[in-house]
């Protein structure tokens, strides 16, 4: 098991929620998955899930039918996420995937997912995984041609005692500009600071040509 998934699967049962969906976070939140325009009946990949922040939000945006597949490599922030889909009554529209997703490809085609997804979704996961532009490519090319990629993260290129502390408690590397490969790649690419001023946080959108 990898230090970043023995490190959440520490963090989770501790303060993790209370931490990341605190009011700027539950914005950035809200506002990539406004960016994104889900249509219902339609798939999201999320990849590093984590304890499932995002899924009510995105199970609302997908209407009645539409699905998510989540994937995560630490066990119990997969714990944390389908304890949260059982208790909000949408866990049968959730796949979780186990996995390390520098493997994205072999861990999608052992779970049946072979077709390509309408959204791809990021958020606080591009700063923490190894190799992230690679884990970017491979996640990106599971995305359908018109589809919609939404990304949320720390962005903060000053260091200081927070970013050691978000560096040191999360295994965030926050002066990764992980918006770039999206920014280069994407049709009306957007991105929105959070805050305006002395931002920490971005969320970009684009859409796949
Ligand atoms: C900061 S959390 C973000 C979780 C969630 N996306 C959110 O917005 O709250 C980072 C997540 O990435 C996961 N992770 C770290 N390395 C990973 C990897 N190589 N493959 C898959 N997930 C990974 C961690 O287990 C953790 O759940």
């Amino acid at each position: 098991m990898s230090y970043n998934a023995r490190l959440y699967d520490f963090l989770t049962s501790r303060f993790y929620d209370k931490q990341m969906d605190l009011e700027l976070v539950h914005e950035g939140r809200r506002r990539v998955v406004s960016a994104v325009n889900i249509d219902s009946g339609t798939r999201v990949l999320e990849v590093g899930c984590g304890t499932g922040l995002n899924q009510p939000m995105l199970i609302k945006a997908l209407g009645k039918t539409g699905q998510i597949v989540a994937i995560d490599a630490s066990i119990e922030m997969l714990r944390k996420a389908r304890l949260r889909a059982e208790e909000h009554g949408y866990a049968d529209r959730v796949k979780f995937i186990h996995g390390d997703a520098r493997q994205l490809d072999s861990l999608l085609k052992d779970a049946g997912e072979d077709e390509k997804f309408d959204t791809l979704f990021l958020t606080l996961i591009l700063t923490v995984v190894p190799n992230w532009r690679r884990v970017f490519e491979l996640a990106y090319a599971h995305l359908k041609i018109g589809g919609r990629c939404g990304i949320m993260d720390s962005y903060w290129t000053k260091s200081s005692l927070t970013h050691w502390l978000v560096r040191t408690l999360y295994a965030a590397d926050s002066k990764r500009p992980t918006f770039m490969p999206l920014q280069g790649i994407a049709a009306d690419y957007q991105i929105e600071l959070l805050p305006p001023k002395n931002s920490f946080f971005f969320v970009a959108s684009g859409t796949k040509r």
